[in-house]
């Protein structure tokens, strides 16, 4: 029986993205309630999506015993009181990232559901995608050899919007890198299998005139050996963005360009070689099997993560991508943004 949930925060991604691809059009759930402060919208998007229950106070979606389960995809400072709420009523959560301001409040929303017995997952739902899918797996069977570096960007052009919470570090705990580097960070350790143990972080406004930040670059090195650079823009335009994904083992390399972000199609180029080779003075760079273009069937990522979401809700098991996991990211943001302030590499604490 399809899991009947809410969704509080009517706005961007939930009308873009979350409701009509992953709500709407998954087997598995139903979307029976919407609540925004916003009363216009939330009308307006029950309509849109024929939802019979509309909120707009407090946290009466939460008290409503027809709900199984909350999408929190409200500015980020309200997940925290959403996330407590919603486990104080016994109801299952989804919560978009970042989870929370900074790590005391993730610390609080995954214990309070951990103490309630509530579901609760984070939605770094790029892990879906069909072509990160396919370097996973590749990546576990060995067959990238051991992992040595990754790059992975994420830009948006985002000038100054008044209001807009991204642009206000106390609103949004940040700005590029906390909003968009979270994911791409979340994604290496997905893929390599290993945790961000170090960093190094510069971050500026070079761009926009708002507190948060525009520009974030990151040298990350992992638990297992492996480093990784990771950029995040609000300040370069989008036709310019490559949202490039690079991954480099012993044994070969991949590179995709544009599978992170939204979208859910895209192709990933992969050299490989058969085994770690010898030396080879000449530098030949089309490996033993060449360059293959690899074109998954492509897989809506909202549809993925609120499918496996609603399964893991009916049938007991851990979510997808447990709030421990966005837990984590706080962590890991937070020792990026102690370096850029410091200045010095800092350890992520566990
Ligand atoms: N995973 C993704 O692909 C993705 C993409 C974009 C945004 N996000 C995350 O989703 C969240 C929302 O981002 P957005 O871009 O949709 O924002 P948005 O500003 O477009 O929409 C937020 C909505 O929440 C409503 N709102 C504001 N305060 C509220 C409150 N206290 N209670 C209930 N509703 C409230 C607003 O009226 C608005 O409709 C953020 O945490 C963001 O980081 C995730």
């Amino acid at each position: 029986m399809a899991v009947k949930w809410g969704v509080i925060g009517c706005g961007g991604i939930a009308d873009r993205r979350t409701i009509p691809e992953g709500f709407a059009a998954s087997q598995e759930a139903e979307l029976i309630a919407v609540q925004d402060v916003d009363e216009a919208r939330a009308t307006a998007v029950a309509a849109k999506y024929a939802v019979a229950k509309v909120y707009t106070e407090g946290v009466k979606l939460l008290e409503d015993p027809e709900v199984e389960a909350v999408y929190v995809a409200s500015p980020t400072a309200s997940h925290h009181q959403y996330v407590l709420a919603a486990a104080r009523a016994g109801k299952h959560v989804l919560c978009e990232k970042p989870l929370a301001l900074n790590v005391a409040q993730a610390e609080e929303m995954v214990a309070a559901c951990k103490e309630a017995g509530v579901k609760f997952g984070v939605n770094f739902m790029m892990r879906f995608h069909a072509c990160h899918q396919y370097l996973h797996q590749l990546i576990a069977e060995g067959k990238l050899g051991k992992p040595v570096l990754g790059k992975a960007e994420l830009t948006c052009w985002y000038p100054p919007i008044p209001g807009a919470f991204r642009q206000d570090p106390a609103q949004g705990g940040g700005g590029a890198l906390i909003d968009m580097g979270n994911h791409c960070l979340d994604l290496l350790e997905y893929l390599f299998g290993q945790r961000v143990a170090r960093v190094s972080c510069f971050t500026a406004n070079l761009v926009q005139a708002y507190p948060s930040e525009d520009t974030a670059a990151v040298l990350a090195e992992f638990d297992g050996g492996a480093m990784a650079l990771v950029n995040a823009l609000f300040n370069v335009p989008d036709a310019a963005a490559k949202n490039m994904l690079v991954v480099y083992g012993s044994r070969g390399g991949a590179w995709a360009f544009g599978t992170i972000g939204q979208d859910s199609s895209g192709q990933v180029h992969v050299t490989l070689e058969e085994e770690e080779a010898a030396y080879d003075a000449a530098q030949v760079r089309t490996g033993s099997g060449g360059e293959q273009t690899v074109t998954p069937e492509p897989v809506n990522i909202y549809r993925a993560h609120v499918d496996a979401m609603s399964r893991a809700i009916r049938e007991g098991t851990e979510p997808p991508v447990p709030g421990e996991v966005g837990l984590w990211s706080q962590r890991v943001i937070a020792a990026c943004y102690e370096s850029a302030r410091t200045g010095q590499c800092v350890e992520v604490q566990p």
